[in-house]
């Protein structure tokens, strides 16, 4: 299938660091997030994953270095969105919620009920649309935030854990969609705990530890021929903090 080019890519991080008083939760990071397949964040827990997320879409501002989108330093777009860790719903329907995300896209009013169908069907939550958001099962909640970061239109989808709530019929739904979005042309940049997740939905892999990028490779040679001792360590369960 042909890729639209994706405008504002890639995400370079050049020697990136990001403290929190005295420690720093990214060290001197440097990235290159480019154009095609998933790009997947591993890493044990604390090893900076989500401060990378939150880093690479701007909500973080590096202490040092330099962030770049499509060689820009100025241009964060706006046609990007970050799925959280822990997403939080409005205290309305689940309809109301992905309305308000199309309300502050722009997109146009007459759309939006079209769109709303749309947006459910495609994330599996047919026929959830009257449901009070917050009543709604965490893999639920995690669909709908889904179908949420979609309804804006993104160019660069962001993903912090989104299966890991999941059973495994909704992990393997959310991981469809997650395909689908991406053949689309939407770049994903994702992370997880689950290495068989990584191993079906990359493009490359980046393991994290300690803040730092160990390893960035393609997910074949990854899986098949790791570099460092700490990607064979994580790899056979054994990289802890
Ligand atoms: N604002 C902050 N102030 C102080 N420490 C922070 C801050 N944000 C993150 N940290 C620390 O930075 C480290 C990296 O956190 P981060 O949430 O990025 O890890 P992670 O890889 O996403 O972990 P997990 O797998 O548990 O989600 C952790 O030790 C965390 O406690
Ligand atoms: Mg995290």
């Amino acid at each position: 299938m042909m890729r639209a080019p994706v405008a504002n890519l890639p995400i370079a991080f050049e020697e990136v660091s990001v403290e929190a008083g005295a420690r720093m939760i990214l060290d001197r990071v440097r990235l290159t997030i480019s154009a095609g397949p998933p790009t997947i964040l591993i890493g044990p827990n604390g090893s900076g994953k989500t401060t990378l997320l939150r880093t690479a879409m701007g909500l973080l501002p590096p202490s040092r270095g330099r962030l770049t989108w499509g060689g820009q330093e100025t241009g964060v777009p706006a046609k990007r969105a970050l799925l959280f860790q822990r997403p939080v719903m409005l205290r309305r329907s689940a309809a109301a919620n992905i309305r308000y995300a199309l309300r502050s896209a722009g997109i146009p009013r007459n759309e939006h009920n079209a769109r709303i169908e749309q947006l459910l069907d495609q994330v599996g939550l047919d026929g959830f649309g009257e449901r009070p958001a917050r009543r709604m099962s965490n893999g639920e909640q995690q669909r709908l935030a889904l179908a949420r970061a979609l309804a804006r239109e993104p160019t660069v989808l962001f993903l912090d854990e989104p299966t890991a709530s999941l059973d495994p019929a909704a992990t393997k739904a959310v991981e469809e969609v997650i395909r689908t979005v991406a053949e689309g042309g939407i770049k994903i940049v994702m992370s997880t705990h689950d290495l068989g997740e990584a191993r079906r939905l990359a493009g490359d892999v980046v393991l994290l530890h300690r803040g730092r990028v160990i390893e960035h490779a393609p997910v074949s040679v990854f899986f098949r021929a790791p570099q460092t001792p700490e990607a064979s360590a994580f790899l056979a369960g054994e990289l802890l903090l």
